[in-house]
């Protein structure tokens, strides 16, 4: 008898903590099903941000259909297509490049399926393909790194050779990081950008194209890199070739992500640009209003901060991600 009591208590809890998993009717969300096309696993932001839209489903109530793209935008518009097929309430996806949506974006609008685009941008001059725009300004974030070095170079007459590490060619912030940066440092002729390539997003990329910079250019002053993962590959190979990372070679990245923090408290990166994965809560709000039928704003910008080495001190043991 008390075994199969024992036995119905499990029953019980299993099947609790699978709608659990599953979202389900929680947080007043009612029965929302969200598609989301994730870009892949590239960095320590994207985990930072997975997390942040799965844990943000679960509270919502809203049951999460997730995929990873492995930075292949086929993958992303087969995911795509595939929520349209499993009638799901609402698609959000994270764009691995820019252009190239137009075709998919108007399948799911003709199947009546609102579309939220979230972190990256889309190039479509249509914008009734999709109902917002949540993320960061990633040219503002560019400008903030340009900014830094005029100022940190202020008194210098001599030429700044820098070398730039690229996002993944042809996405948002790549592009953008790239024109807010030039647009501030352009208006100095000392500010030389002498190599410039895409290290992917990756710390294993951005060690590989440093290696190359490092060989073919004896005198580089400073390193800008498009996100903290290639920063920090960036530094494992300035320090394989003899130099001091943030002394003898000055970097500046984006994102502020936990290791990117540290390597700025270490001295070993000069100043990060803030950029935040934290998308999820604000993600699930949009859904829940674009799914009432409420009028929500065609963009949504992150609120985000920049840290020196002293700043990265005083904040680096309760940063989340
Ligand atoms: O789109 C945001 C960027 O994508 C982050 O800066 C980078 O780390 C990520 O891979």
């Amino acid at each position: 008898m008390l075994k199969r009591i024992s036995a119905l208590v499990l029953a019980g809890l299993t099947a609790m903590s699978v709608t659990a998993c599953g979202g389900g009717s929680g947080g007043g969300g009612g029965s929302i099903t969200m598609g989301f096309s994730q870009v892949g696993a590239e960095s320590g932001w994207r985990t930072a941000n997975t997390k942040s839209v799965q844990d943000s489903a679960r509270n919502a109530g809203i049951t999460l259909k997730f995929s990873d793209a492995q930075q292949k935008q086929e993958n992303q518009i087969k995911a795509i297509r595939s929520y349209i097929q499993q009638k799901v309430d609402i698609i959000a996806f994270s764009p691995v490049v820019e252009s190239g949506w137009d075709t998919v974006l108007k399948e799911a609008k003709d199947a009546k399926i609102p579309v939220i685009l979230t972190d990256r941008a889309v190039d479509s001059k249509d914008t009734s393909l999709y109902k917002t725009f949540l993320g960061s300004d990633f040219v503002e974030e560019g400008k903030k790194a340009g900014q830094w070095l005029v100022n940190e170079y202020k008194d210098s007459k001599d030429p700044v050779n820098i070398v730039e590490l690229q996002g993944t060619t042809g996405s948002a912030p790549a592009n953008d990081r790239k024109a807010g940066f030039q647009q501030v440092i352009g208006a100095d002729p000392k500010f030389k950008i002498i190599a410039s390539q895409t290290g992917d997003f990756t710390r294993a990329k951005g060690k590989e194209v440093m290696e190359a910079f490092l060989k073919s250019n004896p005198d580089i002053d400073v390193l800008y890199a498009h996100n903290d993962d290639m920063g920090l590959g960036a530094i494992e190979a300035i320090e394989g070739a003899g130099k001091v990372p943030g002394k003898d070679i000055k970097i500046i990245t984006v994102d502020a992500v936990k290791d990117g923090m540290q390597a700025l408290s270490d001295g070993k990166i000069n100043f990060i640009v803030e950029c935040s994965p934290l998308l999820g809560p604000q993600l699930m709000d949009l859904a829940k209003k674009v799914i009432k039928g409420e009028q929500v704003p065609a963009r949504v910008v992150t609120q985000e901060t920049t840290f020196t080495q002293e700043q990265a001190k005083q904040v680096l043991s309760s940063r989340q991600y």
